[in-house]
């Protein structure tokens, strides 16, 4: 338990966070990153360049800092990024390295307004803020379906839009893996380890992607979106996976993750629809949701709403048919935002039943126009899942 006197402190520099977090936690990545060379193995370049990592882990870092008394109301974050760190293989001997380059970045930023007290209140905080990290991971460890990285054989490639590619996989007889055994829950994601050599690339490259379907008889199914590589390592892996791997090559999976999952109790009613909004890829665990749904419950009222750019770049038309046919009552909305404007509040208003369970998925710009949408129409915020493609906690307010 921290002292009182070091709660105040830590409550007493939220405002510095407030004004200077992001500065202090892209200080934070450049050093580490800087230093310890090993651990580009595991971070996303094209996160970093793009910034949002930065900005999650400063409202992480401000969470934290403001509930610095019961650490526990962040515990929901935790979860989610623990299941990030998990599927990454990030394990409890690499956060010493993670609070000595946050100490060090707190004292480049603010400089001589980082006191002693200041600094030693903040490192006595973050052992507290990591220990609860590494007991949530901890759990995710002991209850991953399989550990650590396990090799896969690609057994089909299947182009389900201009620019979306679904993978299926199957275990390696070496990777002593039974998918039959593996529970798959809609909306999670397996994570693809690869280490592709485009662009001067030296090290590992770990990419999260939804998984496509509940069902696994013919092998793991995720899909992959070819990312325009306008930046350098933007576009690395998916560029890799879309060009360089074809079917009967090897990848390495850790095993599925994620909290952005069904609410139970309410698949097993007919009283509250379920809305399925997604944009661009961000269709591919929500096509796992619908067919979970079906498959337990296909009375349940279901809103099909898929944004994509165009008809070409809509992914899995024929699919998403096929099981809607199968729904006894469904709604479904498609919008290309070429010819059509995209999807706002009085959309949203005029089309999704007010006291629906809304699940949205695409990328971090859809995602915070969404919420903000649902949040001017007061939508019941528990009714509101989503899950962007990218740190989520970029898209939080704390
Ligand atoms: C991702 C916070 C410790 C490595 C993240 C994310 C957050 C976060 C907010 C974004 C999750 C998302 O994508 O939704 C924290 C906090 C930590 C901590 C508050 C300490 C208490 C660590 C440690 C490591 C690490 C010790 C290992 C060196 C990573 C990596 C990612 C990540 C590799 C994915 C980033 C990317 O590639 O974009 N973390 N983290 N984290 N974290 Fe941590």
């Amino acid at each position: 338990m921290l002292s009182e006197q070091t709660r105040a402190i830590i409550k007493q520099t939220v405002p510095v966070l407030e004004q200077h977090g992001t500065v202090i936690t892209k200080t934070f990545y450049r050093n580490m990153l800087g230093d310890n060379k090993e651990l580009l193995n595991y971070f996303n370049r094209a996160n970093q360049a793009k910034g949002a990592q930065s900005s999650a882990l400063a409202t992480t870092v401000l969470a934290a800092a403001k509930h610095i008394d019961d650490l526990s109301a962040i515990l929901p974050h935790v979860e989610q990024i623990g299941h990030k760190h998990r599927a990454l293989q990030i394990m409890p001997e690499h956060y010493p390295i993670v609070g000595k380059n946050l100490l060090r970045a707190i004292k480049e930023v603010l400089g001589d307004a980082a006191t002693p007290e200041i600094i030693n209140a903040w490192a006595e905080a973050y052992g507290a803020i990591a220990d609860v990290f590494i007991s949530i991971e901890k759990k995710m460890y002991d209850e991953a379906a399989w550990p650590g990285w396990k090799s896969f054989e690609v057994v089909d490639k299947d182009q389900v839009s201009s620019d979306i590619v679904e993978f299926t996989v199957k275990p390696d007889a070496s990777s002593d893996v039974d998918l039959a055994k593996v529970p798959i829950v809609a909306g999670q994601y397996i994570t693809v380890k690869s280490h592709p050599t485009r662009h001067n690339n030296e090290y590992d490259a770990l990419r999260h992607y939804s998984i496509c379907s509940v069902t696994s008889d013919r092998g793991l199914r995720f899909a992959v979106k070819l990312e325009q590589p306008r930046d350098k390592p933007i576009g690395l892996v998916s560029e890799y996976l879309h060009k360089d791997v074809s079917v009967g090559d090897k990848l390495f999976l850790s095993a599925p993750a994620g909290d952005f999952t069904l609410d139970e109790e309410l698949m097993n009613q007919t009283e509250v629809p379920l809305v399925l909004l997604s944009a661009g890829v961000g269709v591919t665990p929500l096509l796992a949701m619908l067919e979970a749904q079906l498959l337990r419950n296909p009375e349940r009222p279901i809103f099909w709403i898929q944004s994509s750019y165009d008809e070409a770049t809509q992914a899995f038309k024929p699919h998403v048919e096929e099981l809607l046919e199968k729904c006894e009552s469904y709604e479904k909305i498609i919008v290309h935002t070429s010819k059509s404007s995209r999807i706002d509040d009085k959309f949203l208003k005029e089309r999704v039943p007010g006291h629906a369970d809304v699940y949205i998925c695409g990328s971090l710009e859809f995602m915070r126009s969404m919420v903000d949408h649902f949040s001017t129409l007061n939508h019941k915020s528990d009714f509101i899942h989503y899950e962007p493609f990218g740190p989520k906690m970029a898209t939080v307010k704390v």
